[in-house]
């Protein structure tokens, strides 16, 4: 009898998992503009390049305003001329270096910048990542690493936190990644920066009922961070950005893509620890030696 009842209950949390899945997968790609409030603007960090730009790609499509905050100007008014052909968005750029978040008054000086903007949607997307041994990193990478992941998710949240509060509905997503899920060999410093960043997200989405807050953990996306290229198994940005938005408001984090949902599915659950971190750590170790 009790294990007909355990079992009986395992077969209907898998259903129930199931059922919850494709509700999700059913939903609307969502209307930025209709959930989060007409001509709001979205901010993005690092929008010059990789999952940064996607995100500002899919936006603009929908005639979203953008606030860039990055650190290459000249780059971010090549992209803006780029996504205004065929969109109403309005642009703002403000420039920052995040690998010196730490300086006194960094962040004050970004959000004098950005205080009188409607901010409906905060994408936390910048980052770096290096690969090598540990002995291997000089001292400026991991600090770079450390620096650049975690600082700007917290401090830049904080600040504009406070203004989406007298919002009726605003959403943030928090770039983290995969490697924040399984702990990552080689790459160990950004894993532990994309768990914290996890761990930031999903915690203050039980805080905050009126935003919606994403933590976005894509699998391998073709960006220069990574050099992957479609073919061996990576997305694009666009599809990473999309992916995301369509899960804002039904959960607190997700792979994203279909694809990366059930490779992360595969990698985290399915597939037994010893046999991944061997996988792991080969094809890693393989991008070390190209790197080195
Ligand atoms: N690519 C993947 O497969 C993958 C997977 C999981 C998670 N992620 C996460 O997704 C996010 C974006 O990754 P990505 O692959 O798109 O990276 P990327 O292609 O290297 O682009 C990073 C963006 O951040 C900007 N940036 C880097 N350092 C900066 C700094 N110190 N100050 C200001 N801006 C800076 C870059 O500016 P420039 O244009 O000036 O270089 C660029 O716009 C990261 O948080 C990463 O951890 C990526």
């Amino acid at each position: 009898m009790f294990f007909f009842i355990i079992g009986l209950a395992t077969i209907a949390f898998i259903i129930f998992r199931i059922l919850e899945e494709i509700y999700k997968c059913l939903q609307p790609f969502p209307n930025i503009y209709a959930k989060y409030g007409q001509n709001c603007w979205a901010v993005v960090t690092g929008a010059t390049d990789g999952i940064g730009k996607g995100y500002c790609q899919v936006l603009a499509q929908q005639n979203v305003n953008i606030c860039m905050i990055i650190r290459n100007e000249e780059k971010a008014k090549n992209l803006i001329q780029e996504l205004s052909n065929g969109s109403r968005s309005q642009f703002k750029i403000i420039v920052a270096d995040f690998n010196k978040s730490l300086e006194e008054g960094f962040f004050d000086k970004i959000y004098k910048q950005i205080e009188n903007l409607d901010i409906g949607l905060l994408i936390n997307n910048v980052g770096v990542s290096h690969l090598a041994p540990l002995e291997k990193y000089n001292d400026n990478e991991l600090r770079e690493i450390i620096t650049v992941n975690c600082f700007p998710i917290v401090f830049l949240t904080k600040k504009i936190i406070p203004k989406m509060l007298q919002r009726k509905k605003s959403a943030i997503i928090n770039l983290s990644s995969f490697a924040g899920r399984v702990p990552m060999p080689y790459n160990q410093t950004y894993a532990a920066s994309k768990a914290f960043d996890d761990f930031f997200s999903r915690s203050i989405a039980l805080e905050y009922s009126n935003i919606d807050i994403l933590a976005h953990r894509p699998m391998y996306v073709t960006t220069p961070m990574t050099n992957f290229k479609k073919g061996q198994g990576a997305i694009s940005p666009i599809q990473a950005a999309k992916g995301a938005l369509q899960r804002l408001g039904l959960e607190y984090s997700t792979h994203g893509h279909i694809l990366h949902r059930i490779q992360g599915f595969f990698g985290a659950v399915v597939v037994p620890t010893f046999i991944r971190n061997k996988i792991l750590k080969k094809e890693i170790r393989k991008l070390v030696k190209k790197n080195l």
